[in-house]
């Protein structure tokens, strides 16, 4: 008998598909028919084994074809028997594969990113594991400034030189070495801070700087740019103000409110007052601009630090930002 009338009679034996993957292995791959004939060439005269290998090849590839056709039909068999057999019923939906979303802070970032870059705005990366110097020094806090302070600093060597940035304003400085002027960069990412944690805090957050760095920049440039940031982001034109803040790399620093975009007459989300505070900016001071190798007598610039945790909470209404980080399945889905 053949090998290959060997294997007709194996299949000829099988019952349903699973028998024939089985033949398949033994005759194929476990040194029986067809590794056998391969395992023959190298003991046969030089003269023959071309032939012998040519032979071999084509059983088995005439083996896979038949296999396959064999299996395909045990696979149709199976499914007319079951469509035909009582209790099929065709109009039952089919399993729904389950699908995947975007996190609402990759949505909310990736709208923001849309929206800068129709501006004129290149993204920027930075490191999350930040030099000193990036993350206060260059930013016009010096060691023991009191404004360290408010950035409770996860350190990562006992020099202190190497943090954990607390909030992407390096971004700035660094956005600064890397480009010419003029230009503007936006620069999302994630930020750390040693904080016990509650509803409104949490140790990793997200927030996304803004920088422009052109000639006679003013206030009045600022503030266009946050009304058109939050048109994009609330759909609507929000009437804003100023106040004055304190950061140590602004001069002027301000906090800018907008009303709240969910009432006219106070509710819980801007504490009945009708304005929510929104985000930092202010005029890039002279010293960051030194820091940065910009001419502080030529160039001027302003800038933003957007809360994106704070403001994905606001945008979909959510009410602690553990949930965020959390991976828990009950709130992604909300999202899907
Ligand atoms: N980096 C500041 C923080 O996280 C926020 C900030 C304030 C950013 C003023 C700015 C700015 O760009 O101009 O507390």
């Amino acid at each position: 008998m053949s090998d290959h009338d060997r294997l007709l009679a194996l299949i000829a034996e099988a019952k349903e598909a699973s028998a024939v993957e089985r033949i398949r292995d033994e005759a194929l791959e476990k040194q029986k028919l067809v590794p056998a004939l391969f395992a023959s060439i190298p003991s046969l005269p030089p003269g023959e084994r071309k032939a012998r290998g040519q032979e071999a090849n084509e059983l088995k590839r005439s083996c896979e074809e038949l296999l396959a056709a064999c299996k395909a039909w045990f696979e149709n068999q199976a499914l007319a028997s079951e469509r035909s057999g009582a209790g099929f019923d065709a109009t039952i939906p089919g399993k729904r594969p389950e699908r995947g979303s975007l996190h609402p802070l990759t949505r909310v970032t990736r709208e923001l990113e849309d929206l800068f870059t129709s501006m004129g705005y290149v993204v920027l990366d930075g490191p999350e594991v930040e030099l000193d110097w990036y993350n206060f020094e260059a930013l016009n806090i010096p060691r023991d400034h009191p404004a360290r302070d408010m950035q409770d600093t996860f350190r990562c060597d006992p020099q202190g030189n190497v943090v954990l940035r607390t909030h992407t304003s390096p971004g700035q400085v660094r956005a600064m070495e890397r480009m010419q002027p003029p230009f503007r960069a936006i620069v999302p990412g994630k930020v750390f801070r040693q904080e016990t944690t509650d509803a409104s805090h949490e140790h990793t957050f997200h927030q996304m700087e803004g920088l422009v760095v052109g000639r006679d920049l003013s206030v009045g440039h600022l503030i266009g740019t946050m009304k058109t940031l939050l048109r994009g982001v609330f759909g609507k034109e929000l009437e804003v103000r100023l106040r004055p803040g304190y950061f140590p790399f602004v001069e002027p620093g301000f906090e800018l409110d907008a009303r709240c975009p969910f009432c006219t007459d106070g509710c819980s989300v801007c504490k009945r007052s009708t304005w929510v505070e929104l985000l930092p900016c202010g005029m890039v001071h002279p010293n960051v601009l030194r820091a940065g190798g910009i001419d502080p007598e030529v160039w001027s610039g302003f800038a933003f630090g957007l809360g994106l945790s704070r403001l994905v909470m606001l945008r979909y209404g959510i009410d602690d930002v553990r949930h965020l980080l959390s991976g828990d399945l009950r709130f992604l889905e909300q999202f899907a």
